[in-house]
């Protein structure tokens, strides 16, 4: 048996395989308020399997946190029965919920901050784009957030970490990937401070520290991760040595004993075409610097998560467009069974269609076998 289908302890977690759900934003929460709507908790809940492990698309901290229309946000009560229902579906199917947790920073517009500036660590040039009710539209000029500002922010991550908890979900995830707030503090391009938040690596990472250990303060550090994307380009983001600053994330995380570690591969673009000249190469070298499972995620097949894994650069797989068109998708894989083909075009926003009314497989077969059936009776 491929080790990608083994049981494996992440943190808190005993999981029965290693074929993680990725977090996606699907913009389908129920305005005004982002409530979270009964289609995605059919949707998440058609997704779980015993003892697998989904991480929930990124939930906004605060108002100010928001990027995206119709994205999840967790920061006031109205949206506690959503994000619950979310939790039970899960659950009734023996699957692990974690939450992710977002603050968008810079990558927004005053319409979806309660017309608030977007903040970020520093002001530099930046071409971004936001959702608002005009569709995709340019970020608005941010702010480089005050010092005194950011203890504010750290407190809104633990906030929402409690929400999450009382929810019902196992654990969170801190987003420190795709050029968000997180991320934006970590790399060099986006980071030009000269204060205790900035100036060398270890003051970069200082911010991702505190609102990890926020976090961790509600839920013990066996149930948060942290996602990172060491190459991404997402966001206008950028780094002069991404391999030493994310070994040195990957050691900090380490530090902490978190439950996992979650890297994006950059091996596609937003397209879906595959990346020029970028391998998968970001689990190998932080492999050495951390030493709990390492969940690797981005344009993986079957195959190359069977290898990666069988490497053991990463334990775990996460996939996002496979799965939302597959909702069983561990077990296809497993079986080496046929795929269904996403629909990009129902990615960002929509209704069911193309969402939570894709079939498993022994539903596409038992569709199969009695379209059989009839077309024997009319050939009697
Ligand atoms: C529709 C869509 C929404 C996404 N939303 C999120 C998100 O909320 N948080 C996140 O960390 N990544 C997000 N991603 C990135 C995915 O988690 C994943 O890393 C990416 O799709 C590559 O994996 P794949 O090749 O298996 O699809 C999103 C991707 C897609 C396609």
């Amino acid at each position: 048996m491929d080790k990608l289908f083994n049981p494996i302890k992440v943190g808190a977690f005993d999981l029965k395989h290693r074929v993680v759900l990725a977090p996606m934003t699907r913009l389908r929460t129920i305005q005004p308020g982002d409530i979270p709507s009964p289609m995605m908790a059919d949707f998440y809940g058609q997704r779980a399997s015993l003892g697998g492990l989904e991480i929930i698309e990124a939930a906004s901290i605060s108002v100010h946190a928001r990027s995206y229309l119709g994205a999840a946000s967790l920061y006031h009560d109205g949206q506690h029965e959503g994000w619950k229902a979310i939790a039970d579906a899960i659950h009734a199917r023996g699957g692990v919920a974690i939450l992710q947790l977002i603050h968008g920073g810079r990558q927004s517009h005053v319409e979806m901050t309660g017309g608030l500036d977007p903040v970020a660590p520093s002001v530099v040039p930046f071409e971004g784009v936001a959702l608002t009710k005009d569709g995709f539209v340019p970020a608005s000029p941010h702010r480089a957030l005050a010092i005194e500002e950011i203890a504010d922010i750290v407190e809104d991550f633990r906030v929402a970490a409690v929400r999450a908890k009382k929810a019902g979900f196992d654990g969170v995830e801190l987003h420190g990937a795709n050029g968000y707030l997180v991320d934006q503090f970590i790399q060099d391009g986006t980071n030009q401070r000269t204060d205790a938040y900035g100036g060398s690596l270890e003051k970069r990472v200082r911010f991702m520290r505190e609102a990890l250990e926020a976090l961790i303060s509600v839920y013990g550090a066996d149930r948060v991760g942290v996602r990172i994307s060491p190459s991404g380009e997402w966001g206008g983001i950028s780094d002069s040595n991404p391999e030493a600053t994310f070994s040195y994330v990957a050691q900090v995380l380490d530090s902490y004993g978190i439950a996992y570690l979650h890297v994006i591969e950059p091996r596609i673009k937003g397209d879906d075409t595959l990346h020029e000249g970028h391998p998968t190469v970001a689990v190998n070298y932080l492999r050495p610097h951390f030493s709990g499972p390492i969940i690797a995620a981005g344009g993986f097949d079957r195959e190359s998560a069977i290898s990666v894994v069988e490497s053991g650069n990463a334990d775990l797989v996460a996939f996002g467009r496979h799965f939302s068109s597959n909702p069983d998708l561990p077990l296809r894989l497993k079986h080496d069974l046929p795929l269904t083909p996403y629909v990009r075009a129902a990615f960002w926003g929509g209704s069911e269609q193309n969402y939570s009314d894709f079939p498993t497989y022994a539903e596409q077969q038992a569709v199969a076998a009695r379209s059989e059936d009839e077309a024997d009776v009319d050939a009697v």
